[in-house]
Order: structure tokens, then C-alpha cells, then sequence
């Protein structure tokens, strides 16, 4: 746990300059807009501990699989987001010193990330080995206006000596990933172009063939005027670069404005990659880098006009919401149906940058309820795309008739991982989609997308529960055996409730749906079924399946097991652990791990919360205190949870004390692992303790119902939501609840057990269920 990071409502800010933080900051002041993003790595050489990372979305590279014993089914390859031409990249030098933070005295140092507008800000005083001293200023920003487009400012300003300074401006696609399997570079080069200020170089992944083009213009300043130095083109392999001198004068400022673009094959064809790039990179010189700050700032006031969670009374909170609602619409904007929510989003390379289960069950609530339904759609609509693939890894595991099993780890649709009580256990994660499907259609009312596409996927789903499970002679029952349940401290365990449930569920819902169909659109219906091969049968043979479904249980203490024989474990809580212990995936052999009661994250509970609505709140809450305290909260997902189920509970204290867990969980480097990445999805759980534990906030019926609370050191907090076309505003105060309707769908909605009309622009207020125009 580190606590360097300044309060601040608007701002991420470090002062002083600890080599030792730099690759937790790196993560933490890491940009992006959901097309290209990066690590806050400093432009000019550094030579110290860093993790160089730029990547580009949806560009992979199928990294030869490396395991200790192969087992059949093991994907051959797992793809991974791969670290990209650095476009940031300066090379000063004064009087033919480099410019190396690892090798200078620093100070003044201040890295500031500012999330209102969208960039971020780096200043510092370096005194040289010869004495010589500058002041450097440097502002970048990834665009979220135009996703191809970034730009930079980079000032420097002698403040003790006349002399002359030597740049090189560069992009170099010579990089590769730390995770590499083999050590192996990723790219190839296909073309390097450099004209006058402008420089152009394409690469191309190997094996997948994408290729992006990274374009460049510089325009240099002294004291805000532009001058025209000699360039001089440097090139090298996967290079490009042009270096310059310039004399200044002591307290002169020379400035060097850096406007690029990174264009992909996944959005241009390949032969006009450079020429499109060319254009891209010239308008946005035309248009000058204030000019494109200024764009910058607008789209980002947009989103957060529809995204901001405004917190009165605690700045520390408030800069934690706001870094996580940053940083979720800088990795994901929902513009590109291919693209998806890595685990560490733009900010590292752990986890591959590949899709799990996490976009379904914790980052969909955000974007249904912070933007419009098609930015949530486009997530399904992935799913749906690579439904066959799904198909044919439940092929490759022995599934047949259209059964889908999707990847609990993907970049094109295709299996990621290859651990087997994960790859092939962690079949829970095609509920999660299901349910996703079903979350979405809550939210929006979309039902023509089940007609369009998620029955389809519906069907696979229920097809592959169908055959994954099997009749128990003992027990009469139907049986889910061999299984990983969410907490990944156990494997391969039987009947594991929540999977159980997730399965009977999926296949209830799938009939559901296609029953529905049938009734509404039974020409569409009999086309699905020639299409899906799908026989009213199957419907029998799921309804059958529900009904028998084994869910272990313990009825002396009246909750559900996780799993069968949980009972027989060591009874311990997690009191009993020492510091010494934690975390248990650092200090315990896996061997302890699984033979422990000790639970990673939300299992038992995690069901509870989907499916609230079917249990009473004494079942929810004795499960709650019995798993709660065996649990270890070792994933990032864990606490979200808690905090929401707490909330409905009523333990106000430990829902925000769940809460504080995931809300700086990387401000704070909770789990001293920030220097990976950012824990981007599990931010989306911070925005859920929020709007669905503190305020309450659920759909049923069709309605927006709200049961809040306050935290107790909050004097308020409010939010925004969009839900079927009318944009709310929703504060909370000690007083109660004042629900603003800032749009003109007029809706009914419930606080708590009344029931409220809210007309377009019209406001109301618990406590006062009058209904006023808004001023
Ligand atoms: C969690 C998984 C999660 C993954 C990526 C793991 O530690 O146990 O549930 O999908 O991290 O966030």
C-alpha cells in the first residue's frame, strides 16, 4: 500500500520524483481512448526501471503457447495485445549531455493527470553532471476526439547556461513485450518514410499480418515563435526518426509540438495505410496542438456531463471515482464491436489484453448506464461475432450440436489460456454471458436484439449446459462434476452452487426467449430453428434439467455450499491468517491454497447478487456472514461485490469499508501490483458500490428503483444515468433522495417502496413527492 498520490477532485498528482514509484505511475498516469493507449513513460531517455508500453486496440499477435505438460484442448497459441511503436519518443541532449532522469539531479517533479480535460502534465528542474540546469514541461494526450490522433508538448527552458540542444524526435517500432514466450519480437518492418518534418513508419505483426502505420509531424518554438532547424533524418531499422540543434539562450523556451496518428489495417486497407496516416497526421497539424487539447477538453466534458459521480465531503473519494470512471472510457469507448475491456485495459501488459468474463458481469452495468444502449450492445454484439468460435472450442473439448463454450480468455474469439483448472473448468464464464445478454435487454428494453442475436447465442449456451452436465444414479439428481467456480482457490471441484445455478438458469432463460419469439415472430422463430438446427425437444430435455438440478446445500446452517465436501475443510476464518500469510497466491503453496477454506473472491455470493431477486434477505444475509469472513478478497473483483450485498443488507459500515477496498485500489497500490497495469475492470465494480449499493439502484419491471443510504463521511453524492432515453440526475443527501429528470421521456420510478411519475424536466424529491419543473 502506497499512499504518494495528492488529493485532488479533478487531478492525479505526484510530487517528487521516486524512481522507485515510477512504474506504479507509469500505470496510474497511463492515457488512452479506447482505439490506442499507453504507459505515462517519459519522452526523453530513461534509463532507469520502466515498463515501455504503447498499444493499439485490437491489433494481437498469437504468442507461441509455452506450458510445463501439454493437455489436448490447449490453444496452440494465445494471443495478446502487443506493446506498439513508441510515438512519444525524444532524445535531447544539452552541450552533448543526455537528458536521463536516472542520471540527473531532479527536482520540482510533478505529474499531473487531469481527468477533466484529458491529458497529462509533467514538469521538473534537471541539474545535469556539468551543472547545467533546465526546466522541462510536457503535455500529451491520446485524442478521445480522434481516436487516431495524439499529440504532445515538450518544453525546455535553460535556466543557468546558453547552449546548444540537440533533439531527436523518434518513433521506434524496435520493441517488444516482456511477456513474450520466446523472447521473440513481434513486429516486422514494412516501410520507413521521412519527409522534412513528417515521418512515417508502418509494421507489420508477424504471423497475423495487421499492420499499423504511426505518423508523426513536428513544429518547433523558441519563446512561441516557430523556427525551421536543419533536420536530419535518422533511420534505422523499425525506426524513424530526425534530429536538430538549436541554440538557446538562458530562459529561453524551446518547444517541440509532436502531433501522430496510429492507423490500422483493421480500419483502412493496407495499401492506403500511410497515405490515409499522411492525412490524418497534416490535418491534425493544421489544426495545432492547443487546438486539439481544446477538442480534447469538450469530448471529455460530454462524457462526463453523462458519466460523473460527484462526491461532497471527501476528496479522496472523489478523485478515486473519478480516476476509475477515467480510466474505463479510456480503455473502452464502444465505438468497435471487435473491441472489448482487458483486465489492465492500456496500462500493461498482465492478462494479455484480452476479454474474460469480467466485461459481462462487471463492466456492462457501467456502460449501460453511463452512455447510450449501442455503446453496451457493441459488447454483446462481440460475443455474438465470435459465437463460432465459441462453437468450435466446445468442439475441441468433445461438445457437439452447436454447444458453445466461449474462451475464459480471448482476443479474436479463440481459447487464451492454457491452465486447465481454468481453460477448462472455468466454464462458469458462459453464464456470465447469458446473463449479460439478459442484464442488457433489463436495462434497455431491446428485446429485438434477442430476436436478432442473442437467442443464437442463447441456444449454444444452453446446448453446451445440456451436455456438461450429467445424471447422478445417487443422487437423482443432475450433476455438474469437475469445476472451477469463480473463486479460483478451488479446482476442479463438484457441483460448485453457483456454476450449478448459472447453468439451470441459462437454460430456463434460453427457453424463455425462444418460447418468447415463438409466440411474437413464429415466422422468425421457425427460420432460427432451420437455422440452429434446433428441435422443440431440446426445450423438454433443458425444462427437465432445471427441474432436477443438484444445488448443495446446508440446511443446519441454512446456506448453499460452495461446492460438495466444503463442509469438510479446516473451519477457519480469515482471522486466523497473520499478516505473514497474505496474500495466500504469494506466501502459501497452491497445494495449501486448494485444501483451505480460504476463498479469492465472490463464489456463493456472486450468485446471490445476479440473482437477489430470488432469494429472501435472511437467505442472503447467512451466507453473506458465512462466506464473507473465509474470504480473502484476492482478486480486484471481490470487494464490489461485498460492498453492494452489504449494502442491501443494511451493514452500512462495511459497504463502504468494501468499498474503499476497490475505490483506490490502484491510487494507493493496495495489492502492490499497480506496476503491472491498472485493475480496469474491477473499476467498473468501484462505479457499482456506488450507484448499486449506496443509492440502491436496480431495474425491475421495467422500472429505475433506488433504495439509498449515505455514507457517513459524505455530505452527498450524485450521478448520472441514461435508462431508456431519459437522462437523470440522482443526488443523495442526508435529507433523502432528489431525482432530476433533465430530459423529456417521462418515466415512473421507485424510491424505495413508492412510487414516483416523473415527467420530462421535471425533478422529485423524497420526503416531498411533489413533482416540480425544474428552474
Ligand atoms: C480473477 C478472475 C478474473 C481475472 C481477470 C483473476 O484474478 O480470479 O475472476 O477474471 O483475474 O480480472
Amino acid at each position: 500500500m502506497k499512499n504518494y498520490i495528492k488529493a485532488n477532485e479533478w487531478k492525479i498528482i505526484e510530487e517528487g520524483f521516486d524512481p522507485h514509484l515510477n512504474k506504479i505511475s507509469e500505470s496510474i498516469f497511463s492515457l488512452g481512448n479506447g482505439r490506442m493507449g499507453q504507459r505515462a513513460n517519459f519522452e526523453e531517455t530513461y534509463t532507469g526501471d520502466t515498463l515501455q508500453g504503447n498499444y493499439i486496440a485490437g491489433v494481437y499477435y498469437p504468442d507461441k503457447t509455452r506450458v510445463g505438460w501439454w493437455k489436448n484442448g490447449y490453444p496452440e497459441s494465445l494471443a495478446k495485445v502487443i506493446n506498439a511503436a513508441n510515438w512519444i519518443g525524444l532524445n535531447v541532449t544539452i552541450d552533448g549531455e543526455t537528458l536521463d532522469l536516472a542520471q540527473v539531479q531532479v527536482s520540482d517533479f510533478k505529474r499531473e493527470l487531469n481527468m477533466r480535460e484529458g491529458y497529462l502534465l509533467r514538469s521538473f528542474t534537471a541539474r545535469l553532471k556539468s551543472g547545467k540546469a533546465v526546466s522541462v514541461t510536457a503535455r500529451r494526450f491520446c485524442s478521445i476526439a480522434n481516436d487516431e490522433v495524439a499529440a504532445l508538448r515538450y518544453s525546455i527552458r535553460p535556466l543557468n547556461f546558453r547552449g546548444t540542444l540537440t533533439i531527436t524526435a523518434f518513433t521506434d517500432g524496435d520493441v517488444k513485450n516482456q511477456d513474450s514466450n520466446y523472447g521473440e519480437k513481434f513486429w516486422e518492418e514494412v516501410d520507413g518514410t521521412i519527409i522534412g518534418n513528417e515521418a512515417y513508419l508502418t509494421l507489420r505483426t508477424k504471423k497475423t499480418a495487421f499492420e499499423v502505420c504511426t505518423g508523426s509531424s513536428i513544429s518547433i518554438f523558441k519563446d512561441g515563435s516557430e523556427v525551421q532547424p536543419e533536420l536530419e533524418a535518422i533511420r534505422k531499422d523499425k525506426y524513424v526518426g530526425q534530429t536538430f540543434h538549436i541554440d538557446c539562450g538562458q530562459h529561453e523556451i524551446f518547444t517541440i509540438d509532436k502531433v501522430a496518428a496510429n492507423l490500422s489495417s483493421e480500419n483502412h486497407p493496407k495499401p492506403l495505410l500511410m497515405e490515409r496516416c499522411k492525412q490524418v497526421v497534416q490535418t491534425a497539424r493544421a489544426f495545432g496542438f492547443e487546438a486539439l487539447l481544446n477538442e480534447q477538453a469538450k469530448a471529455w466534458a460530454v462524457k462526463w456531463q453523462e458519466s460523473d459521480i460527484l462526491i461532497e465531503g471527501d476528496v479522496a473519494a472523489q478523485q478515486a471515482i473519478r480516476f476509475n470512471i477515467f480510466q474505463l472510457f479510456q480503455t473502452y469507448t464502444g465505438k468497435d464491436d471487435r473491441l472489448n475491456i482487458g483486465p489492465k485495459g492500456f496500462t500493461g501488459e498482465k492478462y494479455g489484453g484480452s476479454t474474460f468474463w469480467d466485461t459481462e458481469a462487471y463492466c456492462l452495468p457501467f456502460y449501460l448506464a453511463t452512455a447510450e444502449p449501442a455503446v453496451a450492445r457493441n459488447l454483446l454484439i462481440y460475443r455474438y461475432k465470435q459465437l463460432g468460435k465459441a462453437i468450435e472450442n466446445a468442439e475441441k473439448l468433445g461438445f457437439s450440436h452447436g454447444a458453445a463454450l466461449y474462451p475464459m480468455v480471448t482476443m479474436n474469439g479463440e481459447e487464451c489460456h492454457n491452465e486447465w483448472e481454468i481453460t477448462f473448468e472455468e466454464i462458469h464464464r458462459n453464464g456470465a454471458i447469458a446473463f449479460a445478454i439478459y442484464n442488457y435487454v433489463r436495462y434497455t428494453n431491446d428485446t429485438a436484439y434477442l430476436q436478432e442475436y442473442g437467442l443464437e447465442v442463447l441456444v449454444a449456451i444452453a446446448r453446451f449446459w445440456k451436455q456438461r452436465v450429467n445424471w447422478s444414479n445417487d443422487k437423482h439428481r443432475y450433476v455438474i462434476l469437475g469445476v472451477t467456480g469463480p473463486n479460483e482457490y478451488e479446482n476442479n471441484v463438484d457441483n460448485n452452487w453457483y456454476t450449478n445455478l448459472m447453468a439451470s438458469w441459462c437454460l430456463k432463460y434460453a427457453s424463455e426467449v425462444a418460447l418468447g419469439l415463438k409466440a411474437q415472430q413464429p415466422q422468425k422463430y421457425m427460420e432460427l430453428l432451420k437455422k440452429l438446427d434446433f428441435k422443440e425437444k431440446e426445450l423438454a430435455d433443458w425444462a427437465y434439467i432445471v427441474e432436477k438440478m443438484y444445488y448443495p446445500q446446508d440446511s443446519k446452517r441454512g446456506i448453499f455450499l460452495q461446492q460438495d465436501g466444503y463442509l469438510d475443510k479446516e473451519p477457519l476464518t480469515v482471522k486466523h491468517l497473520s499478516a505473514a500469510d497474505r496474500p495466500l497466491n504469494q506466501k502459501w503453496s497452491w497445494d495449501r491454497i486448494l485444501r483451505s477454506c480460504f476463498i479469492k473472491q465472490a463464489d456463493v455470493l456472486q450468485g446471490l447478487y445476479f440473482f437477489e431477486e430470488d432469494y429472501d434477505l435472511e437467505t442472503i444475509r447467512r451466507n453473506f456472514d458465512y462466506y464473507e469472513p473465509r474470504t480473502v478478497h484476492e482478486s480486484s473483483l471481490s470487494p464490489c461485490v461485498h460492498s453492494i450485498l452489504a449494502a442491501k443488507l443494511n451493514d452500512e459500515a462495511r459497504a463502504y469499508e468494501f468499498y474503499l477496498r476497490t475505490a483506490r485500489l490502484d491510487l494507493d497500490d493496495y495489492n502492490n501490483d499497480t506496476e503491472d497495469g491498472l485493475h480496469i475492470t474491477s473499476m467498473a465494480g468501484t462505479w457499482m458500490s456506488i450507484v448499486e449499493g449506496f443509492a440502491g439502484m436496480r431495474v425491475r419491471n421495467g422500472q429505475l428503483q433506488f433504495n439509498p443510504f449515505l455514507p457517513g463521511k459524505w455530505e452527498s453524492f450524485s450521478f448520472s444515468l441514461i435508462f431508456r432515453g431519459a437522462r437523470l440526475n440522482i443526488k443523495i443527501t442526508e435529507h433523502g433522495i432528489r431525482i432530476k429528470n433533465e430530459s423529456m421521456v417521462s418515466l415512473t420510478l421507485k424510491v424505495r417502496e413508492t412510487s414516483y411519475q416523473l415527467a420530462g424536466y421535471a425533478e422529485i424529491e423524497t420526503g416531498d413527492s411533489v413533482i416540480r419543473p425544474l428552474v
